[in-house]
């Protein structure tokens, strides 16, 4: 790792030693983010810890998707403020998302967060926290074209150590209507393949088993000099014959972007999980228009038929925003009859939420009232658990590949893994480990996990 090194944090006691508390909001994105700026921090003297009364610095990781998202972190930020009555020596920081999209409102918002650094400004950290630590305020909301954090090992801070995340990308250009993304994130750019190889060589050294590369578009993938360029397919290529032992996941794939390409290369290795994360967000060709999604009802189902024709057992998961602008009771059954028809797996359901900022935000008037948003998601999230509840008991009687995670949470006795379609199994751990890959036998199925036994 190669991080440059700042000068070293002394407090007046002479310490160089900081003790660094992180917490994280959002999506797969932003823990990623935080396993970043752990390596930043712990390469320039800070220690991490597990709580945040024990902190010297606490960083908060925020997310600005919805407005709910953002309350809660604001709800949080005043319990933390109060820690500093019994320690009036910490530091708050605001990181990620909501830094970016409010910069210094935050410090007038909340006197008592010090330093607010945006998703592209976090090597910048600790001459910020030097900065703070001689009394002022800092702040970094610099939005970078080329910066991907290419060359820093993340330190992991998940506990299980068998499934990691890689960033293969950042930033979207995407401009959804409805979406904050692209303004708190920036221009879309690609990391360097080598270095997303060899971090996925230190993950299989140190034991990991799965690996999920991460980018908002990851099907828009692009590094390339002199003519040739690597595409995703490419990229899924070369990691999946790299590493035939390591099982490999991906997220997000944009329906208007994922071509034949990328399912063909699914096909072809065995280590790439059977599963598709293909947000389609309205079931409306009109509301989808408006959302800038650039893609038809027709031209997703189209995608779906590829997939079933390429990965007959693939899995396939969405996400759905209920209530977008002008959206009628017509469009609303639209939606209904497209997860009908795919039968997703799984899925993320949201009320829309305006963004400040954003085309919606300028462009349209927020128009379906609170109580139809919430009656149409309630019908979405209620079709929902139909359509899961027949992919489950579809399910029972096959057998699985299970990657074996660790102990379920309510026996020491049972493990919890997923299959290779990102379905949880629970089983009996008999003499399994985690990590292994094991072969499970379904026999029935709760709400939330499949229940098996080892075969
Ligand atoms: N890059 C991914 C997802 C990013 S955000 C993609 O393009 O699909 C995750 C999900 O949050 C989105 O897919 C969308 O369903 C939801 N979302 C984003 N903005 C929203 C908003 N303003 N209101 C409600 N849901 C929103
Ligand atoms: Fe947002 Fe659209 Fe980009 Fe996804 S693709 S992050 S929804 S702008
Ligand atoms: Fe939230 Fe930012 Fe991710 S807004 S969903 S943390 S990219």
């Amino acid at each position: 790792m190669s991080v440059r090194r700042e000068q070293p944090v002394k407090d007046n006691a002479g310490r160089t030693s900081r003790k660094l508390y992180i917490e994280t909001y959002g999506c797969q994105m932003n823990v990623n983010d935080s396993e970043i700026v752990a390596a930043v921090m712990v390469q320039n003297g800070f220690e991490l810890v597990e709580k945040p009364e024990m902190a010297d610095l606490i960083l908060v990781n925020t997310c600005s998707i919805r407005e709910n998202a953002e309350l809660r972190v604001r709800v949080r930020l005043r319990e933390l403020g109060s820690l500093r009555k019994t320690n009036p020596d910490t530091r708050i920081g605001v990181i990620g998302c909501m830094a970016e999209r409010l910069k210094e409102k935050l410090l007038e918002e909340d006197r008592s967060v010090d330093l607010v650094v945006g998703p592209d400004a976090y090597r910048d950290l600790p001459k910020l926290m030097w900065q703070v630590e001689s009394g002022q305020k800092a702040v970094n909301v610099l939005l970078s074209e080329e910066e991907t954090y290419a060359d820093i090992t993340p330190v992991r801070l998940d506990a299980n150590k068998i499934s990691a995340f890689v960033s293969i990308m950042r930033g979207c250009n995407n401009y959804c209507a409805y979406c904050v993304v692209p303004f708190t994130r920036g221009r879309e750019r690609s990391r360097d393949p080598d270095t997303i190889l060899r971090e996925i060589e230190e993950l299989a050294s140190a034991g990991y088993r799965e690996i999920t590369l991460l980018g908002q578009n990851v099907d828009s993938y692009s590094w390339g000099k002199n003519g040739e360029v690597l595409t995703f397919s490419g990229l899924l290529a070369r990691v999946a014959s790299g590493f035939p032992e390591i099982r490999i996941r991906f997220s997000t794939s944009h329906p208007k972007d994922m071509g034949d390409d990328v399912l063909l290369t699914m096909a072809a290795y065995d280590n790439i999980c059977k599963s598709i994360h293909l947000p389609v967000q309205s079931g409306s060709t009109r509301i989808l228009s408006l959302m800038k999604r650039r893609y038809s009802r027709e031209e997703y189902m189209q995608r779906i038929e590829a997939i079933r024709q390429i990965l007959p057992d693939c899995s396939v998961s969405t996400d759905i925003i209920a209530g977008f602008c002008t959206e009628t009771e017509e469009d609303h059954q639209q939606t209904l009859s497209l997860m009908q028809w795919v039968g997703y797996d799984y899925a993320f359901m949201f009320k829309y939420s305006e963004r400040p900022g954003t085309f919606a935000a300028r462009k349209y008037t927020d128009d379906v009232p609170e109580e139809i948003k919430i009656r149409r998601l309630n019908e979405i999230i209620a079709l929902q658990s139909q359509l899961s509840y027949k992919s489950k008991q579809q399910d029972v009687d096959k057998i699985y590949e299970v990657l074996v995670e660790g102990r379920s949470r309510k026996s020491a006795d049972e493990f919890v893994g997923r299959t290779s379609q990102n379905k949880v199994v629970v089983f009996p751990r008999g003499t399994s480990k985690p990590g292994d890959l094991v072969r499970v036998k379904i026999h029935g199925f709760t709400s939330a996990t499949l229940l098996g036994n080892l075969i």
